[in-house]
C-alpha cells in the first residue's frame, strides 16, 4: 500500500466517523439547549480520532463490518469525550485548553460541562441500543465499554490520579494508573473488533491495547514536557503544575521514550500472532508511535 492510499484511508475513516458523531445527538428538549450545545461543541472540531480509527479498522481487519462498527466507533469517542470534559475540570486538572478551543467548562460553565460529559456518558449506551446488531452482541460490546469505562476502569484510574498528586510514586504504580486511566478504555478499540467478527481473538486483541494503551499515556506525558500547546492543542507543564508523578519525572525523557519504543514493539508482535489482515493496523499503530500530538 502506498502512503497516499494508507492516508486516504485513514482520512476517509474520520470522515465517517465524524460525519456520524453528530447524528446520534437526541433532539433538544425545551430548555435543553446549553447541554446539548456543550456536548455537540466538544464533540466536533479536533481530536486524533484515534479510538473510532482504531475500532472500525480492527473490525475490518478481524473480518467483521465497517458498517457494524460505525455506531460502536462513535460510542467510543463519546465516552472518549466525556472523560477529557470532565479531566479539564477546576477539581481535576484545572485546564483551560482542549483540542485547540477552550474547554467545555471555560465555554459554557462547570455545572454545563459535567452535564455535557453526564449526557455523552449516557448517549454512547444508546447509540449501542439501537443498533440493529444481535441482542447477545449488543450485550457483550456494552459490558465491554462500560466495564472499561466504569469504577473499575477509567474512572478508578482518574481517581488514583486525582488522590496521587504530590505523592512519589515507583514505576509499578505509575503503570497501574496509566494502565486504568487509558489503557483499559483503548484497549475497547481494539477489542469490539473481535467482538463482532473473531471472538477467538479477543483476548490477545484486549493485551494489544493495554500495551498500546500505556504506550500511548507515556507518550502523552512525554508530550506534556517537550511539545507546545499549539501543536498539542492543549497546555503542556499541566502534569508539573498539577504535582503529578509521570514517566518523565521518574525515569527522564530518553528513558521513558524507550519504554514507549518496547511497548509498541511488543504490540506489533502480537498482532503478527493474530490470523487476522495485519497490514493497515501495523502501520497505524506505527504511524501511533511516531505521534507528536
Ligand atoms: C487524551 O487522549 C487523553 C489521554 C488518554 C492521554 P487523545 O490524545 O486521544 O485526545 P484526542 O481525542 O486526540 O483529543
Ligand atoms: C487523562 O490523562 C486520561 C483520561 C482518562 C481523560 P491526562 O490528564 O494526562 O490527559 P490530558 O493530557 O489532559 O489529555
Ligand atoms: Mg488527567
Ligand atoms: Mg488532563
Ligand atoms: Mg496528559
Amino acid at each position: 500500500m502506498t502512503e497516499t492510499e494508507f492516508n486516504n484511508i485513514l482520512t476517509n475513516d474520520i470522515k465517517k466517523v465524524e460525519h456520524n458523531l453528530l447524528s446520534f445527538l437526541p433532539d433538544c428538549k425545551d430548555g435543553q439547549e446549553s447541554v446539548v450545545q456543550a456536548m455537540e461543541y466538544s464533540l466536533i472540531n479536533g481530536g486524533k480520532r484515534l479510538r473510532p480509527v482504531f475500532a472500525l479498522e480492527f473490525a475490518n481487519a478481524c473480518g467483521g463490518s465497517m458498517e457494524d462498527a460505525l455506531p460502536l466507533a462513535c460510542a467510543m469517542e463519546y465516552i472518549h469525550t466525556y472523560s477529557l470534559i470532565h479531566d479539564d475540570l477546576p477539581c481535576m486538572d484545572n485546564d483551560d485548553l482542549r483540542r485547540g478551543k477552550p474547554t467545555c467548562h471555560k465555554q459554557f460553565g462547570e455545572a454545563t460541562a459535567i452535564l455535557a460529559g453526564d449526557g455523552l456518558l449516557n448517549e454512547a449506551v444508546n447509540i449501542i441500543i439501537k443498533t440493529s446488531l444481535a441482542s447477545d452482541l449488543k450485550i457483550a460490546l456494552i459490558s465491554c465499554l462500560y466495564q472499561a469505562s466504569g469504577i473499575s476502569g477509567m474512572i478508578y484510574g482518574q481517581e488514583l490520579d486525582i488522590e496521587n498528586e504530590n505523592k512519589k510514586l515507583s514505576i509499578d504504580k505509575l503503570n497501574t494508573i496509566h494502565h486504568y486511566k487509558t489503557g483499559k478504555l483503548l484497549s475497547c478499540a481494539f477489542q469490539l473488533g473481535g467482538l463482532i467478527a473473531s471472538p477467538q481473538d479477543v483476548k490477545v486483541l484486549k493485551e494489544i491495547g493495554y500495551k498500546v494503551g500505556l504506550a500511548f499515556q507515556i507518550q502523552d506525558d512525554i508530550l506534556d514536557v517537550i511539545s507546545d500547546s499549539k501543536t498539542l492543542g492543549k497546555p503542556v507543564g499541566s502534569d508539573a503544575s498539577n504535582h503529578k508523578e509521570t514517566y518523565t519525572t521518574l525515569i527522564g525523557v530518553e528513558a521513558s521514550q524507550k519504554e514507549v519504543d518496547k511497548l509498541f514493539k511488543e504490540a506489533i508482535k502480537l498482532v503478527y500472532s493474530l490470523s487476522i489482515n495485519h497490514g493497515l493496523i501495523i502501520e497505524i499503530i506505527e504511524l501511533l508511535w511516531k505521534r507528536v500530538s
